[in-house]
């Protein structure tokens, strides 16, 4: 028996302001959304439509102006901030859009640093920093400052803080905008291998190439879901899109197939017929 996915987030009706009366924007604007264990969801959407914003609030960093949120069935209203820093510390691993590096920490302190929530003993977490900047071939520069790093490095020391407590829940904010391909393949894969093994992964990205990695596309607009697509793979030769209005009502749509066209031979027999008549 196949155990039924459990949804891990259940956004209903959020909304999240910044600023007042004139200059008030909606950030997120009525978002329903819920997003099951082990998916691994692509956010798309124009700059400023509110994807960074949704993953602040998914990752407990900011709490909703209206609406609700249930991390795992619990709503995080009720939560003390020490609450939710236990949270993140010990499921949920999060990729800034600008690195969020410490810049007076070297690079091996900055990954080891989810750790210390932890209670994890010194030796133990640089160990453990030192493992994953090996595999992201980082290990070179532990003992370097973020400032003595091209961006491309900053960029893979911040995801390799963002997955040192092997988090269940990843939130990667543009993981791959300062790589260069071959940079951004490794990272891809490495994300790829997280959902392989059941993490839940939300990535903003502006690339659609990457969206091949995911198994829903959400896209944004002005705050809202403008659009959100379930991929899914029940035979691997015809995958399924579905798109999801409301997690509730689902419409299948069955992929395209293509029309029998005549074979060329005969297609040509018959425009010779044809002139024949003519004749
Ligand atoms: N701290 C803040 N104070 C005021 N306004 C904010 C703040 N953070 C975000 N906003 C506004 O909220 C809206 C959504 O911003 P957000 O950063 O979520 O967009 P985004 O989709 O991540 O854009 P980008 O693709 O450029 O990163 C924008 O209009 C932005 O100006
Ligand atoms: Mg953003």
């Amino acid at each position: 028996m196949s155990a039924k996915k459990l949804p891990v987030i259940k956004l209903k009706d959020v909304t999240k302001k910044y600023g007042r009366d004139d200059t008030e924007v909606r950030a997120l604007d009525n978002v329903t959304l819920e997003i099951d264990q082990g998916e691994f969801v692509a956010i798309m959407g124009p700059s400023g439509c509110g994807k960074t914003t949704l993953l602040n609030v998914i990752g407990l960093l900011d709490a909703v102006d209206e609406g609700s949120y249930l991390l795992d069935d619990k709503d995080v209203a009720d939560m003390s901030g020490a609450a939710r820093a236990r949270i993140r510390a010990e499921k949920i691993g999060i990729v800034f859009q600008n690195f969020n590096l410490i810049g007076r920490m070297t690079v091996i302190d900055n990954v080891a640093l989810p750790l210390t929530y932890r209670g994890m003993h010194h030796t133990k977490r640089l160990l453990k920093a030192s493992r994953v900047l090996k595999s992201f071939h980082l290990s070179e520069r532990e003992y370097y400052l973020p400032s003595q790093l091209s961006g491309g490095q900053m960029q893979r020391v911040a995801i390799a803080r963002a997955l040192v407590n092997s988090p269940s829940l990843i939130l990667a904010d543009e993981p791959t905008g300062n790589l260069d391909s071959r940079s951004s393949h490794v990272i891809m894969e490495e994300l790829a291998e997280l959902h392989r093994e059941g993490n839940t992964i939300l990535m903003v990205t502006h690339n659609p190439n990457l969206t091949s990695y995911a198994s829903r596309v959400i896209r944004m607009l002005d705050g809202h879901v403008a659009s959100d697509r379930k991929i899914r793979v029940i035979d691997n030769d015809k995958p399924e899109i579905v798109t999801l209005r409301h997690p509730e009502k689902t419409k299948v749509k069955k992929p395209k197939t293509a029309k029998k066209s005549k074979p060329a031979s005969e297609k040509k027999l018959k425009s010779k017929q044809a002139k024949g008549a003519k004749k």
